[in-house]
């Protein structure tokens, strides 16, 4: 069966130096937020930004513990607090709407777009209300969101959207994920909020070790949202690669569309990262059941659109009718830089020959 995805693959080809820089660092007594967190700062920030203008100052990177907890942080470096209204597409994962709720906020789901998935923008200004203190756009699966036309700050969630974002500096803050299957994936939780603004990324350095400002003086109350050494270690040695392992997921997901060039895909996008390869069918069940019957493994993100989602019910406003059918539909296929040529063609192979 080819795999949506198998982390054993690059875990394989990375263990030998991992397990040494490993060593490294149990013998260097650093736990958290030391030189390696640093360093992977330092080098995320070159990476999203190769050409950087002598005048500017690099961009900010705060590495943080989780994709969840770069938005949550993001969100409440501008401001977002109890009582507040933060608008999020209502076809996304999950994590998206619980950073809004860990703040004590109310996450509004607003409908998606047919074609992207991503945040229908015309429909921003009508869920719009004066308690409304911030937007989220995610880019999902890859595929690069447009921002709204709002005045209201706007939070980039780019959890699976490394190298999707061209310019960080026309967003406010752009939140990643870590998280092992991602483009660029921890070897455990991990992520970083990304801004240009020197005291909205101060804010939310403090934020991240308890809201401390000196050694055990708390200005603010927050919680623990620090990165692992090990874990920035392990990001490091993953960075490097990234710009081909994109390019690669570029190919599989070209390769798979000139299979099946009617099948109904995710709209394109020249800087679509593909960390997930996702199309659309109304009989999603038997196509599903006919890949599987041709060894290719199939996956759906996500079955329930926030909507659906049973813990979140209570959030529902206008309806969401592309959202829901988005969850109906999608169907994510094998995509990962590590697939063999073999796979690859086996999975086109099975898209010529199952009508989805
Ligand atoms: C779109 C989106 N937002 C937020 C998150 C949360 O990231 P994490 O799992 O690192 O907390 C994820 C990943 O799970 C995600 O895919």
């Amino acid at each position: 069966m080819v795999p949506v995805v198998d982390l054993s693959r690059r875990g394989r080809s990375a263990a030998g130096e991992f397990a040494a820089t490993v060593t490294r660092i149990v013998e260097s007594g650093s736990r958290l937020l030391g030189e390696e967190t640093a360093a992977f700062e330092r080098e995320f920030a070159v990476w999203l930004e190769p050409v950087r203008s002598p005048r500017l100052q690099p961009l900010e990177v705060v590495a943080v513990s989780s994709g969840a907890s770069a938005l949550q942080l993001a969100l409440a470096a501008v401001g977002v607090g109890a009582g507040d209204e933060v608008i999020v597409p209502a076809f996304t994962a999950v994590p998206t709407a619980a950073a809004v709720c860990a703040l004590g906020a109310t996450p509004v789901p607003v409908d998606v777009e047919a074609g992207t998935a991503n945040l229908d923008n015309a429909l921003v200004a009508a869920a719009t209300t004066p308690r409304t203190k911030a937007v989220v756009v995610v880019h999902l699966y890859g595929r690069p969101a447009e921002r709204p036309d709002t005045d209201l700050p706007v939070i980039d969630d780019a959890a699976q959207a490394h190298g999707a974002i061209r310019d960080h500096r026309a967003a406010d803050i752009v939140a990643y994920s870590f998280y092992p299957t991602k483009n660029l994936g921890g070897i455990g939780d991990g992520g970083a909020v990304v801004t240009a603004d020197a005291d909205i990324a101060d804010r939310v350095r403090r934020l991240r070790v308890h809201g401390m400002t000196a050694m055990y003086v708390h200005t603010e109350i927050s919680q623990n949202f620090r990165m692992s050494e090990i874990e920035a270690a392990w990001l490091r040695l993953g960075l490097p690669l990234l710009n081909a392992d994109n390019d690669r997921r570029r190919q599989i997901a070209a390769r798979y569309r000139a299979a099946a060039p009617d099948a109904r895909w995710q709209t394109i996008h020249v800087d679509h990262v593909y960390h997930l390869c996702v199309l659309r069918s109304a009989e999603r069940a038997r196509v599903r059941d006919a890949f599987a019957a041709a060894g290719v493994a199939t996956a759906i993100h996500y079955p329930l659109a926030l909507t659906q989602q049973p813990g979140y019910w209570k959030f529902r406003a206008a309806p969401c009718p592309q959202a829901e059918a988005w969850a109906a539909e999608c169907l994510s296929l094998p995509c990962f830089p590590e697939l063999t040529d073999a796979e690859i063609e086996h999975v086109a192979g099975a898209l010529a020959a199952v009508p989805t």
